[in-house]
């Protein structure tokens, strides 16, 4: 049995726009994958389905066992206490968990996502790129079977991005990230679902279609850099 199954989904969020039209794949345990796609492909409208935040229009959505954790593309969409290590320990508490025994699991998230020096301070005082450490943290604690990121390195500097990728490379659990960095996609995925205009463009084992200019380029995308098999001489 596969580990996630989406059958024709659709999402039409109004009578006019189709966000996702007849989305149908299977997603294995242990799958990294990426979704790549222009703006307004239906990448985040993807995820959020699959993490239950929004209903589809039509079809069918299972996941067997285990829940699945979503990082929002906006990470303060998630925030909603004082401090960020009560934010990240928010879901642990809930279960019932001590205070005492909550902290200590919620400075070892932060100090996963290399954030632990954040874990007393207030979150609306974060930089963008802390917030979505912080946010990744909450995610990871409750160690969720399927981790959904959208846009996980969009407000990160290259150190920062860099090693949220290894952090995410270590992890076990099957992902599925949407993303516009195709770089990322290059170094992490096993397997690439390109969307366009809420279809499924292509779905292929990684590097695959990500080296193919002519393609990306008619879905709105561009080779990414490490696929760019030409080098700059200084030119003065
Ligand atoms: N809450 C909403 N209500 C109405 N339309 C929405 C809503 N959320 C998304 N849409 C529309 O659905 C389409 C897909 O949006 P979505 O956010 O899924 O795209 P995306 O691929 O994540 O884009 P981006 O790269 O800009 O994050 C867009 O046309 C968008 O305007
Ligand atoms: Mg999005």
């Amino acid at each position: 049995m596969h580990q996630l199954a989406l059958n024709h989904i659709s999402c039409v969020y109004d009578t006019s726009l189709v966000s996702l039209d007849d989305i149908s794949f299977t997603v294995d345990k242990g799958e990294s994958i990426c979704v790549l796609g222009a703006n307004g492909s239906g990448k985040s409208t993807l995820l959020q389905i699959i993490a239950s935040c929004v209903k589809p229009s039509s079809g069918e959505i299972s996941i067997d066992k285990g829940k699945a954790g979503i990082v929002f593309q906006e990470p303060d969409n998630q925030f909603f206490m004082p401090t960020v290590w009560e934010d990240v320990a928010f879901g642990i508490l809930k279960k019932g968990m001590q205070p005492e025994e909550a902290r200590t699991l919620a400075i070892k998230a932060l100090t996963d996502v290399e954030a632990a020096g954040l874990a007393d301070r207030p979150l609306y005082k974060l930089s963008g790129g802390e917030k979505q450490r912080v946010a990744i943290a909450s995610i990871l604690i409750m160690e969720p079977e399927i981790l959904l990121l959208d846009e996980p390195t969009a407000a990160l500097d290259p150190q920062a991005r860099k090693n949220i990728i290894n952090l995410l490379k270590n992890l076990n659990c099957t992902k599925i990230i949407a993303s516009h960095d195709l770089d990322m996609a290059l170094d992490i995925a096993s397997r690439i679902l390109f969307l366009h205009k809420g279809k499924i463009a292509a779905d292929c084992p990684a590097p695959g279609l990500l080296e193919d200019e002519g393609f990306l380029q008619s879905i709105g995308l561009e080779l990414p850099l490490g696929c760019r098999r030409y080098i700059l001489y200084g030119i003065s």
